[in-house]
C-alpha cells in the first residue's frame, strides 16, 4: 500500500530508509531472537523475498507464483519475531510494514499501479472487498468507470489476502476489532503509488455486482 495513509493516521510516504549499520543491527538482534526460532527467521525470509521480488521485477516469475511464495514465507515466520522491529522497512524492491488498526477503521478503496501485495493478519479480524476494474484504460481522476466485486473476505489470525496488478487490484479494508496487520508490498515497474476511489453503495445491478466508481484527484 505505497503512498497511502491509514485512518488511524499512520503515514505511509514516511519511508524509514534503514542505513547499513540499522540495518545490520536489525539482523542481529533477530538473529539473537531466531535462536528459539522454529521456522524461518526474518533474515532469511528477507534474502528469499529479495531473491524473488528481482527475479519479478525482470519478469522472470509471474506475480502469482510470487505472491504465493511470498504467503508460503510469511506463514513461516515465527510471530514473536515480527513484533520488535520497525514498524516499516523499505527494501529496493518491496517495503515491509505492520501496523494497527482499531475496530471500524483501515484503508478505503484504493488501487495498486505497478505493485502487488500481501496481507497477512497479525491479531485480530479484517474484512477486505476486492474489485476488479471493468472499464480498463480509464484511469484518470474524476472518471466515471466501472469496477466489478470479486470477492469478500474475513481474514483472522495468520490468515492471507493477496492481489496483483491484474487481479483484484482495487480493495477496501476494514478492521472488525483491534487488529495488526502485516504487509508486503513489491514493486513490479518504476511508478507504484495507490490512488483513491469513490465507490457507490449500492451495486448497478445487484446481480452483476458492479458499482459506479471515480478515482479522486492524485
Ligand atoms: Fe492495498
Amino acid at each position: 500500500m505505497y503512498n497511502l495513509q491509514s485512518e488511524d493516521g499512520l503515514l505511509r510516504r514516511e519511508w524509514l530508509r534503514m542505513t547499513v549499520g540499522g540495518f545490520g543491527s536489525l539482523l542481529l538482534i533477530l538473529a539473537q531472537m531466531n535462536a528459539q526460532s522454529r521456522d524461518i527467521t526474518f533474515e532469511s525470509f528477507v534474502s528469499d523475498l529479495t531473491e524473488d521480488a528481482e527475479r519479478l521485477f525482470r519478469r522472470k516469475i509471474g506475480e502469482e507464483s510470487y505472491v504465493t511464495r511470498v504467503a508460503n514465507l510469511i506463514r513461516r515466520i515465527e510471530p514473536g519475531l515480527l513484533r520488535s522491529r520497525d514498524p516499516l522497512i523499505q527494501y529496493k524492491r518491496f517495503s515491509i510494514m505492520e501496523l494497527s488498526l482499531t475496530a471500524g477503521r483501515g484503508f478505503r478503496y484504493h488501487d495498486h499501479r505497478d505493485y502487488n501485495s500481501v496481507t497477512m493478519v497479525l491479531s485480530g479480524q479484517i474484512r477486505i472487498k476486492n474489485f476488479e476494474i471493468i472499464d480498463t484504460g480509464v484511469i484518470e481522476s474524476n472518471r466515471e468507470l466501472r469496477i466489478r466485486q470479486t470477492r469478500t473476505e474475513d481474514l483472522q489470525s495468520r490468515q492471507i489476502s493477496t492481489l496483483t496488478t491484474g487481479r483484484d487490484n482495487i480493495h477496501d479494508i476494514r478492521a472488525l476489532g483491534s487488529t495488526r496487520l502485516l504487509d508486503i508490498a513489491t514493486r513490479i515497474g518504476p511508478n507504484a503509488r495507490s490512488v483513491y476511489l469513490d465507490v457507490d453503495e449500492s451495486p448497478i445491478d445487484k446481480n452483476s455486482r458492479v458499482f459506479r466508481a471515480a478515482f479522486r484527484p492524485e
